[in-house]
């Protein structure tokens, strides 16, 4: 089973678990070209098995572009899954990307996180993530400042990436999710999975290391190249 079916299957686990305790299960996505096929099967083959009007979709970071760009994270989870399957509108809440400042972006997201988890520090039932062949996670990049953030939760970052204007979670919410399922593909990237996997990296140098202070569950959902055979 691929990496994507392993997680897609476990992911219907989750968020029916989530909705089974709490009535709603709070989901944030991640970006990227990774998360496409996990997407198409939780819009296909697992579509049935999720209580879709009962699931909240966030993101755990956004380029800071029109949502109609190819390169928006929300317009690409629009196009693979949310097109496709019945999740009230209401229920969906990207990123804002469409004002003058990406600063006032931040905040404004940190509102509508605010009023979605009754005020204290977001605990997504489920955080998916991806990593880039540097180690960074969501659009938290190596010796970032962002990375030493401990009160807000959203950040407006500049990255050295193809969009360089990004909206990031930031750690305290990341590593406060129930379950994070950081899905990678790729010899390129087995590198980087060892090193955010081993007690020795400094996160400043691989910011997906901090996924190891978790307090909740992490799950590395990865192919056989990505996992260094
Ligand atoms: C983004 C993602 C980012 C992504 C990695 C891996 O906005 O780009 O959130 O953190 O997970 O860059 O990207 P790929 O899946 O395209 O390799």
């Amino acid at each position: 089973m691929s990496p994507h079916a392993s997680a897609a299957a476990a992911a219907v686990g989750v968020i029916n678990q989530a909705v089974a305790v709490r009535g709603s299960c709070s989901l944030a996505l991640s970006g990227g070209s990774t998360p496409v096929p996990f997407h198409r099967l939780l819009a296909t083959e697992f579509a049935e098995q999720v209580p879709w009007g009962n699931v909240h979709v966030f993101w755990g970071d956004e380029r800071y572009v029109p949502h109609s760009d190819a390169r928006s994270n929300y317009g690409m989870a629009r196009r693979t899954l949310l097109d496709h399957v019945p999740c009230p509108s209401e229920n969906i809440h990207p990123m804002p990307t469409s004002g003058p400042s990406s600063s006032d972006a931040a905040l404004e997201y940190e509102h509508t996180l605010r009023k979605h988890f009754s005020g204290g520090v977001p605990r997504f039932d489920l955080m998916v993530l991806g990593i880039g062949i540097d180690g960074h996670t969501a659009s938290l990049f190596p010796h970032s400042p962002a990375l030493r953030e401990k009160s807000r939760w959203v950040l407006a970052v500049t990255a050295e990436a193809d969009v360089r204007q990004r909206l990031t979670l930031t750690l305290p919410v990341i590593t406060r999710a129930v379950h994070t399922f950081v899905i990678v593909t790729g010899a390129e990237k087995a590198a980087a999975v060892e090193l955010a996997r081993s007690a020795r990296t400094d996160p400043a140098d691989c910011p997906a290391a901090a996924l190891q202070k978790s307090e909740g569950e992490v799950a590395w959902w990865l192919d056989a190249a990505a996992a260094g055979h």
